[in-house]
């Protein structure tokens, strides 16, 4: 088959982790007999840069017309001081938003050659830990109503909270058919002791899990799975939640993988067309010096794999011959911990993954 493929490099580590996946994806094709396209164009700082702009309209059509999105990672801090409508990262809202991606999944796990990269005690991850964060990505807080208003004690600002029926719906059905195919058990986070818009989430997963009888289904307050990440992570399988609980948790979540240099994300809607992209920032501090972990966005390919062009085989081949060169020992220098194994450079560690397909 043949498919083509949006590039958006983005800034920072971005180009250099991107061209290690496309190497990784060309790879595939050769092995698989698949034709993969690139194309690639401007999102986040080098778009501001290039055009005046984050998010050019030129990338929204491209991204559209094709078959599936790789990004990088945008920002860094000679676009710190814009005002928020033309700061970099408007360029993840706006694909967000102009792709219709309602579903974020973040899987974290960890893996068990990486475990002393893991803050957590040992007895706490004994059992290890595998599972993924369903964060809704195109409502909530962050697209709701805003603005700034003189009020009684002066100016004041305000960002609204606002969830509909459908959108709950929507993305508590993705939730529990992930969870169909995996330990077959949801934990939706809300706020529900507090906020209006969290009693209507809570009522609608209750709703949709009565489709789904075979599917355990318990609710728990954010504050809560704050604290039970790191005190018991084990139990957790398909965690679903609102925009803003999910930015924050999954930060949690792979902070305590110890390798956030490790983790993909699939942002997906109601077609096949998804954007994949590595959790992790730009890492502007070393940008250019080719040492960068290649490993989330080579991950986030196989997902694009898997969910955009519905190839399993071809993404467990990405994902095995990652788990091969971990288990060899290979390591760049963010999962090298204190071991004294020479760290590989990002060309290095593609080299090595290659070479595993
Ligand atoms: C993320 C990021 C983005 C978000 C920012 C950069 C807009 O933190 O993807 O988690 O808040 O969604
Ligand atoms: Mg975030």
């Amino acid at each position: 088959m043949n498919y083509n493929i949006a590039l958006l490099r983005g800034d920072g580590i971005g180009p250099e982790i991107v061209d290690s996946a496309v190497e990784v994806l060309k790879k595939i094709g050769e092995k698989y007999n698949h034709t993969f396209e690139f194309k690639a164009y401007l999102a986040g700082g080098c778009a501001i840069d290039a055009t005046g702009e984050p998010l050019p309209q030129e990338t929204i059509d491209g991204c559209k017309a094709s078959d599936s999105v790789l990004l990088g990672a945008v920002g860094g801090p000679k676009w710190d001081t814009l005002p928020g409508h033309l700061r970099p990262e408007r360029a993840l809202l706006g694909m967000r938003s102009a792709l219709g991606l309602f579903t974020n999944l973040r899987p974290a796990k960890l893996y068990p050659a990486l475990k002393d990269a893991c803050p957590l005690k040992a007895e706490t991850v004994a059992k290890g830990f595998d599972f993924v964060m369903i964060r809704e990505l195109t409502g909530g807080i962050y697209f709701g109503e805003r603005g700034r208003r003189q009020g009684p004690g002066g100016e004041e600002a305000f960002d609204t909270e606002c969830y509909s029926v459908a959108e709950v719906e929507r993305i508590a059905r993705v939730a529990f058919e992930t969870a169909l195919k995996r330990g077959k058990k949801v934990i939706s986070i809300d706020k529900a002791n507090v906020l209006e818009s969290s009693r209507l989430w809570r009522e609608v997963v209750h709703r949709v899990a009565m489709e789904y009888p075979e599917v355990e289904c318990t609710d728990m307050l954010v504050d809560n799975a704050a604290m039970q990440l790191v005190k018991n992570p084990a139990q957790f399988d398909v965690v679903v939640t609102s925009n803003m609980f999910g930015d924050i948790l999954s930060d949690e979540s792979s902070q305590i993988t110890g390798s956030i240099g490790m983790l993909a994300s699939a942002s997906l809607g109601e077609g096949t067309v998804g954007m994949y992209e590595p959790i992790h920032g730009s890492a502007p501090d070393i940008a250019g010096k080719g040492i960068a972990n290649p490993i989330a966005t080579i991950l986030s390919a196989a997902m694009m794999l898997r969910y955009s062009f519905n190839l399993e085989q071809e993404a467990v081949c990405i994902e095995r011959a990652v788990d091969a060169v971990l288990n060899k020992g290979l390591r760049t220098a963010d999962i090298a911990g204190n071991s004294d194994v020479k760290s590989l450079s990002t060309k290095e560690m593609t080299e090595a993954i290659l070479k595993e397909i």
